[in-house]
């Protein structure tokens, strides 16, 4: 007859698949009761991460495994590790590198939001990918704008990704790594897809590349809180947000949409950027409010959240020969205000 001893046995050489750990390094069995008579068998099972696909496919395994060890029944319940539990492995597994996706990953995800089209999203998002890196952090940043992308142009990128194995690596640009639609698409052309290839493709962007080890994966959505910030949302559960806004109080108006989404879905937000702030003469030194003023503090009181920086209008000087139109330098006034911002976001984190 099939004893706890055994079953357990059987059971502790399956794999979390999340974790790639055997059940008995992961105190996954968490209960065996058997009734001897009926030969039936009912367990329960703690894993990373639950409700997924995963689950279902593991689930057949542990049938198969317990009806080949002598069970006829087998009545199976899965549980969420404890959170200590789960933490073993998060520093456990902090020299190499879990997927993007993984429950263990420590990757913060930072997405750059805004109410309308326009604001400087994309700019704010490569500034602060590039000031965090010349932090020294590691950072990743996904172009999420399918339709409209525009960070490898702004980053003067010309190379293309290569494959490597099975995976898709990322271009680097000043210590960023960078995946874009722009990538995958011919002479400019546009991208024509409906909503739910949206989602795949970013997933795609997720699972399908080899990001390596990451501190900070910055995400530039595309203008408002359609399908894709959406996505982001139910794909990234614990990630935070940046929202960017002109100083003009009724652009602030628009951006607080984007901002309740954000709280809706329990995203945390990590403060507001007021972009297109002022024009600072360079003559007199005086700032001129040319779009109003006030939106950046209004916008972050209202989302009960900080301002965590203002950046003037002003294009970067441009360097032919290291080609990156959007990117401010680091010794350049707006290079220093991102700086600033990029270690207020590594503060509050
Ligand atoms: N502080 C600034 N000073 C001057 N020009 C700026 C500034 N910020 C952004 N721009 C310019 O404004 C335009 C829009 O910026 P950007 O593409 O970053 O906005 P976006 O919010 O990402 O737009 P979209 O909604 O289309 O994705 C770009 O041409 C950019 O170079
Ligand atoms: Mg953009």
């Amino acid at each position: 007859m099939l004893t706890e001893q055994q079953v357990k046995e059987t059971l502790n050489q399956l794999q979390d698949p999340f974790l790639h750990r055997t059940f008995e390094e992961t105190n996954a069995v968490q209960e065996i009761k058997i009734k001897e008579e009926k030969k039936h068998v009912s367990v329960k099972i703690a894993l990373s991460k639950t409700g997924t696909g995963e689950q279902l496919q593991l689930q057949t395994t542990i049938v198969n495994a317990l009806k080949q060890a002598g069970a006829e029944s087998v009545g199976l319940r899965f549980t969420d590790l404890s959170p200590e539990e789960l933490a073993k492995f998060k520093t456990e597994s902090s020299g190499e590198s879990a997927p993007l996706l993984s429950p263990v990953n420590q990757t913060t995800f930072i997405a750059v939001a805004s109410g309308k089209g326009g604001v400087g999203k994309s700019t704010v998002s490569v500034n602060l990918a590039i000031s965090l890196a010349r932090l020294g952090k590691k950072v990743g940043i996904i172009d999420a704008d399918i339709y409209g992308f525009s960070v490898p142009d702004m980053m003067g990128i010309t190379k293309r990704p290569v494959v490597r194995g099975e995976k898709i690596v990322p271009v680097e640009r000043k210590g960023v790594k960078v995946i874009s639609m722009g990538f995958f698409v011919e002479d400019n052309s546009p991208v024509i897809w409906r909503g739910p290839m949206l989602g795949k493709m970013l997933n795609n962007f997720f699972n399908e590349v080899e990001w390596g080890d990451l501190d900070y994966l910055v995400l530039d959505l595309p203008p408002g809180t359609g399908d894709v910030a959406l996505d982001v949302h139910t794909m990234l559960p614990h990630c935070k947000e940046i929202i960017v806004t002109t100083p003009h109080p009724t652009a602030a108006f628009v951006a607080a949409r984007a901002g309740a989404m954000a709280l809706r879905t329990e995203h945390e937000i990590l403060g507001v950027i007021e972009n297109m702030s002022y024009f600072e003469s360079k003559v007199t030194g005086e700032k001129e409010y040319v779009f109003g003023k006030g939106g950046g503090e209004k916008l972050a009181d209202e989302l009960q959240t900080s301002l965590l920086g203002k950046i003037p209008l002003g294009q970067p000087d441009w360097n032919d020969d290291d080609f990156a139109p959007s990117v401010y330098e680091e010794d350049h006034p707006t290079g220093k205000i991102y700086n600033e911002i990029a270690q207020r976001v590594i503060d509050s984190i």
